[in-house]
């Protein structure tokens, strides 16, 4: 009796339980949209921790790939920084975010990012200038504006290897490569040059870019804490330098010299009469340096790593630098016409972004409701593309971790699956500045040295960009007839 008693309550329960999911369905069905399929992990955290270990551990493609195969491989729903994400993924989800939905976005980053990147300044209080700012950049940054460039980031890439590199038979290329990247940053962007205000810029930066990956605490010794301070420090010496700018700019009108971004930065927002404050100025500044920094010398840094592993490639690179370099009379720099030649060059490097991604995506606002495969992502949510729903996808790249700079031949890969730098209206803006100085390094190098790793199974983290552990040690053998 008891047994036939609990029966028939579990069968009422499980009726009424039927009925209420039934309920809810139909009644959700017209009025509350499909949200993205997935889940939203623990409460407040969401899945970050997961998503940083996932990076931590050399395999940030895992979380993105997991979930695609487990929930779905167009959109689905996470929780990332205290935020409702929607993660698109694949060729079209990329292409709905890059194009169709660009008016529907805005870009955005976490809050702790922001407040390293800005301080000691709100961003709110100008954030109006800055959006007008980024709208410039490409105007500064574009093809046509570099060109003068060239033949600086190659006098300072020989003076580099010359200082740092060819007194050594064994060098470790990431320090070295940051070295490079970050002198070309500081005598472009803002004209400082000297060996001392070099050094303590890229201390102080060093400090920013270790806050920007940190948990965002302010007490005294934690990494954030620093990165603030540094931040200060270097916004407060950009102040000046944009003050003594304003000073020079009036005679530099018109002048042929290589001019730095930021005094063209300045005469531009003269001319079009514009009022935009220096902390504006400073900070877009400062986006430059730490867009610039890490990004360009982890793609110098593997695409060396990736010639020691493939002397096929490295013959091909060879032949095609050499070629460039026997044009060259002597002392004769770099120039724009140069580094259009050097195409299967940048192919390797191409394919070096697309095996080590220097960015993992970007993420975006959403300021009006979308509808992407048969899901509605609700005004406010956050959006997140990634390279790494494309980049190792057999779909898109066959034989997907084979290094094989040919996939850039002809019409290369599918549009929207190769991405390191985005695309669409918000596509980095230093696209061009990183093709130039990394094909300067490149030009540089391979006319110099064969090398060889000396360490043949170091592991690579994630710190947000592809770093080697110990640095990448190479052996260099000098060539016999180098440049
Ligand atoms: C290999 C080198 C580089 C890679 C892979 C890279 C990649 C990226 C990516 C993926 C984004 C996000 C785009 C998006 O929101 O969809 C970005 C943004 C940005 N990049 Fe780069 N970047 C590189 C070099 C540079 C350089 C050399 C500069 C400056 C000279 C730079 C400046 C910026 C800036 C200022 C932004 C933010 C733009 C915004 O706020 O909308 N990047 N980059
Ligand atoms: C941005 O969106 C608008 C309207 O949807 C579209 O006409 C335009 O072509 C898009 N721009 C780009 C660069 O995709
Ligand atoms: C850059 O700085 C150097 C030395 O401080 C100065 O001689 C040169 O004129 C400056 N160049 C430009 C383009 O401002």
């Amino acid at each position: 009796m008891d047994i036939l008693v609990s029966y028939l309550l579990q069968i009422v329960v499980l009726c009424i339980s039927l009925l209420l999911i039934f309920m809810r369905i139909y009644r959700n069905k017209p009025t509350s949209p499909r949200l993205p399929p997935g889940r939203k992990g623990w409460p407040f955290v969401g899945e970050t921790l997961e998503f940083g270990r996932a990076c931590v551990s050399g395999d940030p493609e895992k979380f993105i790939t997991d979930r695609m195969s487990k929930y779905s491989p167009d959109v689905f729903q996470s929780s990332l920084f205290g935020e409702n994400f929607a993660v698109f993924c694949g060729a079209s989800g990329n292409k709905f975010l890059f194009s169709t939905a660009n008016e529907s976005v805005n870009t955005w980053w976490p809050r702790s990012l922001l407040e390293s990147l800005n301080f000691p300044f709100d961003v709110e209080g100008f954030k109006d200038e800055l959006d007008e700012l980024r709208a410039m950049l490409p105007e500064f940054l574009k093809p046509a504006a570099l060109q003068r460039y060239v033949p600086v980031m190659d006098s300072m890439a020989k003076e580099h290897m010359e200082i740092d590199w060819s007194p050594s038979k064994e060098v470790k290329a990431l320090p070295l490569a940051r070295k490079y990247t970050f002198a070309i940053a500081c005598r472009l962007l803002i004209n400082v040059t000297d060996t001392e205000r070099v050094n303590r810029f890229t201390n102080l930066l060093n400090l920013v870019g270790a806050g920007l990956i940190s948990a965002p605490i302010k007490l005294p010794f934690t990494a954030f804490n620093r990165a603030v301070k540094a931040g200060k420090l270097f916004h407060e010496e950009l102040f000046a330098i944009i003050r003594q700018r304003k000073v020079e700019f009036l005679e530099k009108k018109g002048q042929e010299n290589v001019l730095d971004v930021l005094t063209r930065m300045l005469l531009i927002i003269e001319e079009n009469g514009r009022e935009i404050s220096e902390k504006a100025v400073a900070a877009s500044i400062t986006g430059l340096f730490i867009g610039s920094y890490d990004t360009t010398s982890s793609t110098i840094t593997s695409t060396l790593r990736y010639l020691a592993e493939s002397p096929h490639a490295y013959n091909e690179v060879l032949k095609e630098q050499m070629e460039i370099a026997k044009s060259k009379g002597p002392g004769e720099l770099l120039n724009w016409d140069d580094i259009q030649k050097m195409r299967y060059s940048w192919n390797v490097a191409c394919e070096a972004m697309r095996l080590a991604p220097p960015g993992q995506g970007a993420f975006r606002e959403v300021t009006s409701e979308l509808t992407y495969a048969g899901s509605t992502v609700p005004k406010g949510w956050k959006a997140y593309w990634t390279v790494a729903s494309t980049h190792k996808n057999p779909k898109y790249f066959p034989d997907p971790e084979k290094f094989d700079p040919s996939r850039f031949e002809g019409h290369g890969p599918t549009p929207y699956t190769f991405v390191p730098f985005g695309g669409g209206p918000r596509m980095c803006p230093g696209k061009e500045y990183a093709r130039l100085e990394i094909l300067t390094f490149i030009y540089n190098m391979v006319t110099k040295f064969k090398w060889e790793k000396l360490n043949p199974n170091e592991k690579i983290i994630f710190s947000p960009a592809p770093t080697p552990v110990n640095g990448l040690p190479l052996r260099l053998n000098p060539l016999k007839n180098s440049t």
